[in-house]
């Protein structure tokens, strides 16, 4: 996060590396038509249709902070103030720019947004945050909060290599860890299911939680991702990001889509070993001719986390 945050800084001044606009594989032209408002929009990537046969996944995605990607107020209030520091004030930026280098991981459905629209949702943001009459606040976040981070945004959008510009993954499909071998038994009547195994690996979470080319070090790009090659994998650990934060509490449940991390006291309890010896000692003052008695502390704490601690 401390990267996303520079880049933010960076985005204010205008100065925008070429390193830090991802993978600079943005290619903003998307085919077919693209939404009006914010309801046609929503209406193409709504959550609710899958929540009838996976319950409990809504449910978890639902308490997760995926589900808040782009309303969480922390995420809001910095939105408010890049678009007054950065946005309005900077020569040469455009709203457009927000779309193309800014709320793609926040508000992935943004891409099929036209550019009215893309406006539209700037000035949302602006009323969301600071607006003096509540209601008008929670209207606006209410509207917003159809941009989060859904099943859709994983499932296909980013299912794929290269897939969120690139427009790699078939419009309308759902991929999953496994895919549908047999049509006969498809479980999805209304859309495909594709097999990515992309979607597994470390590199699909990276996606967003990286947001540099893969090759970039933690020491120019310090993002949880680049401390996890470096801190773990390059230490011998095993775990992917999914193997961490996805599994399940019972293990014949789903992976688990709460996707726990620094919110969650017990998960983040867990990633931290705290071993405290104290030993009885006694503490002798020259100066003043005293000898107390007190306590030594020796204090090993173990990181059990796949990076550093913390990262929000
Ligand atoms: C009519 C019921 C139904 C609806 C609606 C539905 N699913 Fe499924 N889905 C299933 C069943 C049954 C399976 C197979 C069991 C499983 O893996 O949970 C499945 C499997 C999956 C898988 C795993 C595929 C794989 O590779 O093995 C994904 C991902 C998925 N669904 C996502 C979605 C998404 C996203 C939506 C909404 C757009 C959705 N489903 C809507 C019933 C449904
Ligand atoms: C499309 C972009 C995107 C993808 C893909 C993605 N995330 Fe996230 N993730 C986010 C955003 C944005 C947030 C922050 C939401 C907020 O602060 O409200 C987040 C938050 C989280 C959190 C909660 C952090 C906290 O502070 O508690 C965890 C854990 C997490 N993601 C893990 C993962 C893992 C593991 C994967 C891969 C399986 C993944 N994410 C894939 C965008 C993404
Ligand atoms: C490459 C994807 C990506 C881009 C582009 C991106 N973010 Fe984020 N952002 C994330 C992820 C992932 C997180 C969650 C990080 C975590 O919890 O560790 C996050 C977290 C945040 C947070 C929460 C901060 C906190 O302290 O927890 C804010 C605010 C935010 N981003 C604002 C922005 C703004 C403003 C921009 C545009 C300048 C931006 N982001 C661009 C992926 C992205
Ligand atoms: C942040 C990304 C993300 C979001 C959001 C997300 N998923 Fe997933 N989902 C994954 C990943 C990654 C896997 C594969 C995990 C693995 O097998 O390692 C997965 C697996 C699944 C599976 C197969 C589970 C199993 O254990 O067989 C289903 C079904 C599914 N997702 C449905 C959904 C539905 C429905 C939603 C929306 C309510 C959703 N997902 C939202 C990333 C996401
Ligand atoms: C060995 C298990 C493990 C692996 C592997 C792992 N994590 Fe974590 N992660 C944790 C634990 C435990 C926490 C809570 C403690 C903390 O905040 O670091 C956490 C916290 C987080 C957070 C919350 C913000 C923060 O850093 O405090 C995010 C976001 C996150 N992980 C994303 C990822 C991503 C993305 C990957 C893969 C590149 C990954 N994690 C790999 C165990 C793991």
């Amino acid at each position: 996060m401390r990267f996303l945050l520079t880049l933010c800084l960076l985005f204010s001044a205008a100065i925008i590396p070429a390193s830090a606009l991802a993978t600079g594989a943005h290619s903003p032209t998307v085919p077919g038509k693209l939404a009006a408002t914010l309801d046609e929009l929503a209406a193409k990537f709504d959550p609710t249709v899958c929540a009838d046969c996976h319950e409990q996944i809504y449910e978890e995605w639902s308490q997760s902070m995926h589900s808040k990607s782009f309303i969480d107020p922390r995420v809001i209030q910095t939105w408010r103030t890049f678009i007054k520091q950065g946005l309005e004030k900077e020569a040469g930026m455009t709203k457009m720019d927000m779309k193309n280098n800014c709320m793609w991981c926040h508000a992935p459905y943004i891409k099929y947004a036209d550019d009215k629209l893309v406006s539209e949702i700037i000035d949302m943001v602006l009323t969301a945050a600071d607006d003096p009459d509540e209601s008008k606040r929670d209207a606006a976040v209410k509207q917003l909060s159809k941009l989060n981070l859904n099943c859709y945004g994983c499932h296909n959008l980013f299912a794929v290599k290269d897939g969120y510009w690139g427009n790699k993954p078939e419009e309308g499909a759902i991929y999953g860890p496994r895919g549908e071998d047999d049509p006969e038994e498809a479980k999805h009547e209304d859309f495909k299911t594709i097999k990515s195994d992309f979607l597994t690996t470390s590199k699909f979470c990276a996606s967003c939680h990286h947001g540099c080319p893969d090759s970039v070090p933690f020491s120019q790009c310090p993002t949880v991702y680049s401390s996890y090659k470096q801190e773990y994998l390059d230490k011998g650990g095993k775990e992917t990001c999914q193997d961490c934060h996805m599994k399940p509490d019972d293990p014949d449940d789903p992976k688990s889509h709460k996707f726990k991390g620094a919110h969650d006291k017990d998960f983040f309890a867990a990633a931290m070993e705290l071993e405290i010896d104290a030993d009885t000692t006694q503490v002798v003052s020259h100066y003043k001719n005293e000898i107390t008695p007190t306590l030594a502390f020796n204090v090993k704490l173990t990181n059990r986390s796949g990076h550093g601690i913390p990262y929000g």
